[in-house]
């Protein structure tokens, strides 16, 4: 595994925890920024960084490399992602564009089952092809940490083949990658009369086979009104941690029914959406360690969303992470340079708030804080350098894709600007 001393750093920012927590409130917006820097990379890990003129001329054993003034930062985790499916649903997205809700469409059995028919009938090779281009996209934006949810599948053997293509994408990567169970997406339409058989082949049989195999770190739920209520959504969370599967939740993306109550009460690692959540929910989850991921590609596609919502979860000092929500209903997006910018241009984040979002905090929220997502001495050296040279270019120049080159665990991926 090759060595390398990087210099010619315009800009290396430095995004790390807090004492092993994520970042919240004041700190959400601070990060170390150094000028003209360096980095060592050696076996795959970070070796050491800082200031050129603190460095002692490394050994022959580093291959020199010029960064050529560019912008160095830890490369994006993406903390949410639906990236296992097949088909695609562009005429359902067009009618939601002129008018048509969201959750009529899934009530009327299509969305989210029209996904779930496709991915049933797609086969093992299939979804795991799709994926892994899918996963060479997300790189080339500059991600390498993620979070993969299943969620597509519904019956037991459907969701259990989504999570081992999952387990065969990480096999076939370097790539750190987190899988969620997503327990409870849509209700079936062959259960539409009998919600309560469904709920009890979820807690008695899929939940029970996901933990025997070992197929996930995370377990989440749709929890929302006419999707799965809050008595369901608790029954199915418990149910998984008491099998080492952790709390997590899609909560208040179009109704706040009592998702976030109920994300304190089953300590989730992170409560995902969050565009509804009332002042009072903000106020439940402060102190935890529980991570808000918001996913403003998502209600950029929402009429009905809230600008302020992402700024009033840093007012009331809870960590904020971002994601793509990359899936095939609300968000074809997956690059979290965009989601940066919506979140600064939109949405009203800082730069070095969306920064360590994007980095530090969606590290926490995907369970991968201890190894990537960070500029920190023995962390895996996943970085990107970028075709600008400070932080402030990021939502100046936006829309376009900015990666110069991918480090993924010390290899140098390379991608033409
Ligand atoms: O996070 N809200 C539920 N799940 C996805 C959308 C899934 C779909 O429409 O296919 C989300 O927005
Ligand atoms: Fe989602």
């Amino acid at each position: 595994m090759a060595s390398y001393f990087l210099y010619n750093i315009a800009n290396l920012v430095v995004a790390q925890s807090d004492n092993n927590k994520p970042l919240r409130g004041k700190r959400q917006g601070e990060i170390e920024v150094i000028p003209d820097a360096y980095i060592l990379i050696k076996g795959g890990l970070i070796e050491a960084f800082g200031r050129k003129e603190t460095l002692v001329t490394p050994s022959r054993e580093y291959t020199p490399m010029d960064m050529q003034q560019s912008l160095v930062m830890p490369a994006f985790v993406d903390p949410h992602t639906h990236l296992v499916f097949a088909g695609s649903r562009e005429k359902e997205f067009a009618m939601r564009l002129h008018g048509d809700s969201y959750l009529e469409i899934l009530s009327k059995g299509y969305g989210i089952h029209q996904t779930v028919q496709q991915t049933e009938s797609a086969s093992f090779d299939e979804l795991l092809h799709l994926a892994q281009n899918r996963l060479i996209d997300l790189e080339r934006y500059g991600t390498v940490g993620i979070e993969i949810k299943s969620g597509y599948g519904l019956k037991p053997a459907v969701e259990l083949k989504q999570l081992r293509v999952i387990r065969e994408l990480k096999k076939r990567t370097n790539h750190p990658i987190a899988t969620t169970f997503l327990a409870a997406h849509a209700l079936p339409m062959e259960f539409k009369n009998k919600r309560e058989d469904y709920i009890q082949q979820v807690l008695e049989e899929t939940i029970p086979e996901v933990a025997r195999e070992g197929l996930a770190d995370f377990i989440d739920v749709f929890c929302e009104k006419n999707v799965f209520s809050i008595d369901e959504c608790e029954r199915i969370l418990l149910k998984g941690a008491s099998l080492g599967l952790r709390p997590k939740l899609h909560s208040d993306e179009f109704f706040s029914i009592g998702g976030i109550p109920l994300a304190t009460r089953v300590e989730a690692v992170s409560v995902d959406h969050m565009i509804t959540a009332t002042d009072e929910d903000l106020q439940l989850l402060q102190g935890s360690d529980t991570v808000a991921v918001v996913l403003p590609g998502t209600s950029f596609n929402i009429p009905h969303a809230r600008l302020d919502y992402a700024r009033k979860i840093i007012e009331a000092d809870i960590p904020l992470a971002i994601g793509t929500d990359f899936n095939p209903g609300t968000c074809m997006c997956y690059s979290q340079q965009i989601m940066m910018e919506l979140s600064i241009l939109l949405y009203g984040l800082t730069i070095k708030e969306a920064i360590n979002a994007v980095t530090v905090n969606s590290s926490f929220a995907a369970g991968l804080q201890e190894s990537t997502g960070m500029m920190k001495e023995g962390y895996r050296a996943d970085f990107v350098s970028m075709n600008i040279r400070d932080v402030d270019e990021i939502p100046y120049i936006w829309g376009i894709n900015k990666i110069q080159r991918i480090f993924l665990s010390g290899d140098k991926v390379e991608f033409e600007a």
